[in-house]
């Protein structure tokens, strides 16, 4: 061999690796259906949710039932006594809609209730216990998506959740362990010690776990609608015990409590259009921002996973939750600049301050707490109809099983999302997050959200559904999966299996999934000022791609926990 044949070899792999779109780690292919597909993190509610369409019920029907069973097969996120958003596309009309069941404060919340006499902010106090619980809106929420996009009654999308309750379900590893990783919290109060630690003998895999308080409560439900939650008995026992122990949710709160359908966030993104949530989520304007602002870089170019598309999309990422601690908050409450945040114009200007070659320092605001973002606290599914009807659905009792509160009797748990205000502008959150004023604590607002249920369009037709759990990586989650498949034409199980990245502006830190960053990327994003930290796994995206020439319904369950896609 000449000397020069190892350089003439270099060149051509260079010139060759410019054309390959993208090179990834092998992923198996996504799950098949040719008309209709659910994908959810735990595999007996994908089971509701493919049976319920099978019996010929919508996108909605299914994403309800899936609901109610994620209650009951994983307590940790799915919940009747948290909160979330919901995503709904009709096929027929292209109606997009939001449906914000996100938690609210209770009237007799107040901005400075976490501080003590010295204005510091207490402990957990807004993190564990009855007075970290907000209005709880996942039953309201459920029930007005069923009423106007369903097709089936609710006593007949409630009846699998009946029976999983009822008659029990088989721990798997992952749920069992997670009782166990957060028996600390449940152990706290003896209705959840007695429910979900048997009072100390843990529960083992492959064990029956039978919730006749839960089945109850959801029969009760089925058979008097949301109004049964929200003004009857089970309204009575959650006022009464939350009086009875410090908290603050009362009947009146209960009774009062709204489900509002809010206009999605819209943007664009090479071409294709993006669906996600409004205030008083971040996720879908904090998304379009990011999204509008990396436009202006040829990522595919760059290459999936090199250290210059990370660079600039933690840039991106830095710049978008700058802007969400400053501005975003519940836009029932204040004026939040969406259409400014999410234009075009905007996101230039915000492209102008990126260097591509130096990493910008985040304000030294809020260091202090380590990113708390576990992967099972929150939960997403998805769902395709064999119409098109679409449904991205993440909802939460905000940390692993919300408050560690069971309210006695209804085998109910409840969330925590009080968290998710700021106790005091400035300061950290249990994800770290530092929100300023507009996040403020006030009687009726909800918490600002991180959660986006995503939708794409490509060529005006239904592209992507998708949509993860992790606080403040949520929105990363969903970015890093949108740009796998736009940018660097993953399939969407390569998407969602591909190795992830967060930065959330403070602290500074630029953190990466322990596995699949080889040292020289690493060394290449050192090299540009990023500081590294390394966490387990971020996110847990369940998702659908419906393959444009054919029409099939692609589902991809993030490989990351236990989910699973199944399609026909
Ligand atoms: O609404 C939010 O952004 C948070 N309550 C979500 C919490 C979460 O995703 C925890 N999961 N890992």
């Amino acid at each position: 061999m000449s000397d020069s044949a190892p350089c003439r070899w270099m060149l051509s792999f260079l010139v060759l690796a410019l054309f390959i779109p993208s090179i990834s780690a092998a992923s198996k292919a996504p799950v098949r259906g040719a008309q209709a597909m659910v994908v959810t993190t735990e595999p007996r509610a994908t089971q509701v949710g493919i049976s319920v369409l099978k019996r010929g019920g919508n996108a909605v029907d299914a994403a309800v039932a899936v609901g109610f069973a994620l209650a009951v097969t994983h307590p940790s996120a799915g919940n009747l006594g948290g909160g979330g958003f919901m995503l709904v596309r009709q096929a027929r009309t292209g109606e997009t809609v939001v449906i914000d069941y996100r938690e609210k404060a209770p009237a007799g919340a107040r901005r400075d209730m976490y501080l003590d006499t010295q204005g510091n902010v207490i402990g957990d106090a807004s993190t564990v216990g009855y007075r970290a619980a907000g209005v709880p809106g996942t039953v309201a929420g459920f029930e007005l998506a069923l009423q106007r996009y369903g097709t089936m009654k609710l006593a007949d999308v409630i009846a699998p959740a009946i029976a999983l309750a009822r008659d029990g379900v088989d721990l798997s590893f992952y749920e069992s362990e997670s009782l166990r990783e957060d028996s600390e919290l449940l152990g706290k109060f003896p209705e959840s010690r007695r429910i979900f630690l048997r009072d100390g003998r843990f529960y083992s895999p492959g064990e029956r776990f039978v919730q006749p308080e839960l089945a109850a409560s959801l029969e009760t439900v089925a058979r008097g609608g949301a109004k049964e939650f929200y003004e009857g008995s089970i309204a009575r026992r959650i006022a009464a015990e939350m009086g009875a122990n410090g908290g603050l949710i009362t009947l009146d709160d209960l009774r009062d409590y709204r489900t509002v359908v809010r206009q999605p966030v819209k943007g664009t993104y090479r071409g294709c259009e993006v669906y996600s949530t409004p205030p008083p989520s971040s996720g879908g304007t904090a998304l379009v921002e990011m999204l509008n602002i990396l436009e202006h870089f040829p990522l595919e170019r760059y290459g999936q996973g090199s250290s210059q598309s990370l660079h600039l999309v933690a840039e991106a990422m830095k710049l978008a939750f700058a802007d969400r601690a400053e501005y975003l908050g519940d836009a029932d409450f204040l004026r939040v600049p969406v259409s400014g945040l999410t234009s075009k114009r905007y996101a230039r200007g915000r492209f102008e301050t990126i260097d591509p070659y130096l990493a910008s320092q985040a304000s030294s605001l809020g260091h202090g707490n380590p990113l708390a973002f576990e992967s099972e606290q929150t939960t997403h599914y998805s769902v395709v109809d064999k119409d098109g009807n679409a449904v991205a659905n993440t909802y939460t009792l905000n940390g692993g099983y919300g408050s560690g509160v069971t309210i006695a009797g209804t085998g109910i748990l409840m969330n925590n999302e009080m968290d998710d205000f700021s106790a005091k502008p400035g300061s950290p959150n249990a994800y770290g997050l530092v929100h300023g004023e507009a996040n403020a604590i006030a009687p009726g607002k909800r918490p600002l959200s991180a959660m986006t249920p995503t939708i794409v369009l490509k060529d005006g037709q239904l592209f992507l559904v998708l949509g993860s759990p992790g606080g403040p990586t949520i929105i990363n989650t969903v970015l890093q999966t949108v740009l796998n498949v736009i940018d660097y034409r993953m399939t969407i199980q390569e998407a969602v299996d591909a190795p992830r990245v967060h930065h959330q502006w403070t602290p500074d830190k630029l953190t990466l999934e322990r596995t699949g960053f080889a040292q020289d990327v690493q060394d290449g994003l050192k090299s540009r000022g990023h500081t590294l930290a390394v966490r387990g796994t971020i996110g847990d995206c369940q998702a659908i791609m419906i393959e444009p020439k054919t029409g099939v319904r692609l589902g991809a369950a993030d490989p990351r926990n236990d989910g699973l896609a199944l399609g026909y």
